[in-house]
């Protein structure tokens, strides 16, 4: 069921895909590499960069792991279940090795940087390991593999932000794509591994991002999703210290390179986010009203424990704000199940939370202890994986029934949608999204991927709204 859950986030559905560039013609280059990307939205945007810097040292991109001379995984730590399914995938690839000697194997990511050179001690089949802030060695350290020396860069540093690398678009279907707006956290949550993994904090500079829309646009895009850990607290000084701009003012500059190219935004952090962030993109139509803002737990107390440095009554007033704000706005969350010593009643806290907050999505996990974190050198991880797996179940039921009540209450009503491709169930329906997230099937008539219809909804699914488009 967590597998289940973890499917969906953020395009989670494309977790262990391989990626092809759309313009890599495969006879054009002596070498190939194969990627395959695991996690969040932040690592699939890395395997862009990780392309870009492969392709300019004259790699080309295949979708088959077979014929490659590099295999590289980027890898996930979230919870212990994402680490076993790259594990996993590594013994598949072990098979290839045997047959292939010559085969460079590498490890990217977040496992990599967590384990760092154990990994090569754990896993004999991986030449080389390289961590997030580290991609920029890979032909080095390839060429390296290539000469029989294992290798690992994992090196964490506090400015890389890949600015000047324009990502190679992997597996795009010419809409959406996904640009990174800075990189590390500098929470410390107690639960999470990111900032061990992704280092600390630090913002892209605003032009290279205004920039990498802006080129996105000019090739037919029509929608950029500006990707952190934490977007509230994106904050870039220039080299000369006269301009500074915020992630409202970020959000500005990106949604004025024209009113038809979307903006959406990953992840609010509730301690963070702003009236200013709020007033923005109420001020701009081209700015998204959907909102992930991940609440972890309903519990003062057990959020108190997870350092997330806010409690249930500021969360709500969060909400509160946003609704009084953004009537029509979205709202996702994330929320862990079973945090060591979560009570019974803490649990009913979580679920009167979903109650009165009635997410429109929510990513429902049970908490998986990682070695390191501020977590598991100070709490016990005493809740039992029985009553953690129930209590995610008890989530999972309710937001199922608030999600399929939201659904019900958009038929009806007509949204403007932005088309994303063919439905995959039948070839004569197109499918898009609204602006509050929602994904919507019509008929396709004469429209066209990246135009904006008006649909008129008509019915639901528990996931999807079926509608007609009226202009
Ligand atoms: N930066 C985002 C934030 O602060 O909400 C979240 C980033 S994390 C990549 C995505 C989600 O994974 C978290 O919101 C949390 O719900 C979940 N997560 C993180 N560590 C976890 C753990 N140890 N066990 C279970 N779920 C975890
Ligand atoms: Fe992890 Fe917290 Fe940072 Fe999110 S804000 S990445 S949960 S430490
Ligand atoms: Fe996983 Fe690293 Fe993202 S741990 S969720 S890939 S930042």
């Amino acid at each position: 069921m967590q597998e289940l859950m973890e499917q969906k986030q953020h395009d989670e559905s494309k977790q262990g895909e391989a990626f092809l560039p759309a313009e890599s013609v495969l006879t054009h280059y002596e070498k190939h590499f194969y990627i395959e990307s695991y996690g969040c939205a932040m690592n699939f945007a890395d395997s862009e960069v990780v392309a870009s810097i492969l392709m300019a040292d004259g790699f080309g991109a295949t979708n088959d792991f077979q014929s490659a001379d590099l295999i590289l995984i980027n890898t996930c730590s979230i919870r212990e279940k994402a680490e076993e399914r790259v594990r996993k995938r590594l013994t598949e690839f072990r098979q290839l090795k045997r047959q292939k000697p010559g085969l460079v194997i590498g490890v990217l990511g977040c496992m990599a940087e967590r384990l760092k050179a154990a990994f090569l001690e754990e896993e004999k089949l991986v030449d080389i390991v390289v961590g997030p802030d580290a991609y920029r060695s890979l032909p080095s350290l390839v060429e390296e593999a290539n000469g029989g020396q294992k290798s690992v860069n994992v090196l964490l540093s506090r400015d890389e932000t890949y600015a000047d690398i324009s990502p190679i678009r992997l597996n795009s279907n010419g809409v959406n794509a996904f640009v990174s707006i800075m990189r590390g956290c500098n929470n410390m949550c107690s639960f999470c591994v990111v900032p061990f993994t992704r280092g600390r904090e630090r913002s892209r500079d605003a032009y290279s991002i205004v920039h990498e829309c802006e080129a996105l646009f000019n090739d037919g895009f029509r929608e950029v999703t500006l990707l952190g850990q934490n977007v509230d607290s994106y904050h870039w000084t220039s080299a000369d210290n006269k301009e500074t701009v915020t992630f409202a003012q970020l959000m500005e500059k990106v949604a004025l390179i024209s009113p038809l190219l979307r903006v959406r935004f990953s992840t609010s952090h509730p301690k963070d986010i702003t009236d200013d962030v709020l007033f923005t993109i109420k001020k701009y139509e081209n700015i998204c009203n959907y909102i992930h803002l991940p609440v972890q737990s309903g519990s003062s107390r057990v959020l108190q424990m997870m350092n997330r440095t806010y409690s249930r009554e500021w969360y709500i007033s969060k909400v509160n704000r946003i609704r009084e704000i953004l009537p029509d706005c979205g709202l996702s969350t994330d929320m862990i199940a079973g945090f060591c010593t979560e009570t019974e009643e803490e649990h009913q806290e979580s679920l009167t939370l979903m109650e009165y907050c009635r997410y429109d999505l929510a990513y429902l996990y049970f908490y998986s202890e990682r070695p390191g974190t501020l977590a598991a050198r100070r709490f016990e991880d005493d809740v039992p994986l029985p009553v953690k797996k129930r209590r995610l179940q008890e989530l999972v039921d309710l937001y199922r029934n608030h999600s399929l009540i939201s659904m019900q209450k958009d038929v009806g009503k007509t949204y403007k949608v932005l088309v994303e491709g063919v439905s995959k169930k039948d070839a004569d329906y197109l499918y898009g999204r609204n602006e509050q997230n929602k994904v919507i099937v019509f008929p396709k008539e004469n429209h066209q991927k990246s135009d904006y219809v008006m649909v008129h909804v008509h019915d639901c699914t528990a996931g999807t709204l079926l509608g007609n488009v009226i202009k």
